[in-house]
């Protein structure tokens, strides 16, 4: 399964996903410019990213803690999501995400 990541300087790279993993984990692994302080633990926020609208409704939606760390970013949008909060299944083949500026390390 494929990720399409856009980088904070508008470059897209499209990514080889793997079933099971945040989609954090495979845009640090590819070496994209991705802080993900906390490791994944939704809690530190700095692996947010914009989600292309059409994606949206196929991700579970977030929780209130995810809701809470995304209230809290400059940057946030109505399509951000911490992506260390997205897990890449089947249906997820193809996501198109956009790395938030304040995910720049
Ligand atoms: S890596 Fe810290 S919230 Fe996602």
């Amino acid at each position: 399964m494929k990720i399409v990541v856009t980088d904070q300087d508008g470059k897209k790279h499209e990514l080889e996903g793997l079933d099971g993993w945040q989609a954090m984990e495979i845009i640090r692994d590819f070496g994209l410019p991705i802080k993900a302080e906390c490791g994944g633990s939704c809690c530190c926020a700095t692996c947010m990213v914009h989600v292309d609208e059409k994606w949206l409704d196929k991700l579970v939606p977030p929780s209130p803690d995810e809701t809470d760390m995304l209230a809290d970013q400059l940057d946030s949008k109505d399509n951000s999501r911490l992506s260390c909060q997205i897990i890449m299944n089947e249906d997820l083949d193809g996501l198109e995400v956009t790395l938030a500026q304040s995910a720049k390390p």
